[in-house]
């Protein structure tokens, strides 16, 4: 019989234990285990960024960490960002600056842009490239979505009361 372990974390600010194998991938377990299937997997090689999730408000490709890596930490994914029924900052941005087309890559984008704001509040668009390297997308061209990302930055920075994080 397989190996298992139980793991305790917290995913979209509700609390889960479970068994799983230590081999289980992060975006495994959110996706099989806990049908959080707004993050998705869109390649085999750690290069695509469409896993992207917040591990204790960072954010890290859950493709690339085993599930039980995530044991006592707090992850929030896509779809623990809408609050209220009203979407975040961010998620509005990427609506109104029409920054995506098929969509795959844009759970991840949302979540690494979140990460990204946090630490340049208010980047240029050049802070903004860099800091969606590591995140793919096959269909926009990039431009709306460097676009969306500064225009969340300057909603943020006019409403003071609903932060980007
Ligand atoms: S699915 Fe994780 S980086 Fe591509
Ligand atoms: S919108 Fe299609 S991959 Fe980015």
């Amino acid at each position: 019989m397989a190996n298992r372990h139980t793991i305790n974390l917290t995913v979209d600010q509700a609390r889960y234990s479970d068994d799983v194998e230590p081999r289980m991938l992060l975006v495994q377990y959110l996706r099989e285990r806990l049908g959080k299937t707004g993050t998705v997997v869109g390649c085999d090689t750690t290069n695509c960024g469409a896993c992207t999730v917040h591990l204790d408000g960072v954010s890290v490709k859950s493709c690339t960490m085993f599930a039980v890596q995530a044991d006592g930490h707090e992850v929030t994914t896509i779809e623990g960002l809408e609050h209220d029924g009203e979407l975040h900052p961010v998620q509005k941005a990427f609506h109104e600056c029409h920054a995506l087309q098929c969509g795959f890559c844009t759970p991840g984008m949302i979540m690494q842009s979140i990460d990204l704001l946090n630490e340049h509040p208010d980047p240029d668009e050049e802070t903004v490239r860099n800091g969606l390297e590591g995140n793919l997308c096959r269909c926009t061209g990039y431009q709306n979505i460097v676009k969306a990302v500064q225009a969340a930055a300057k909603e943020s920075s006019t409403a003071p009361a609903e932060g980007v994080a």
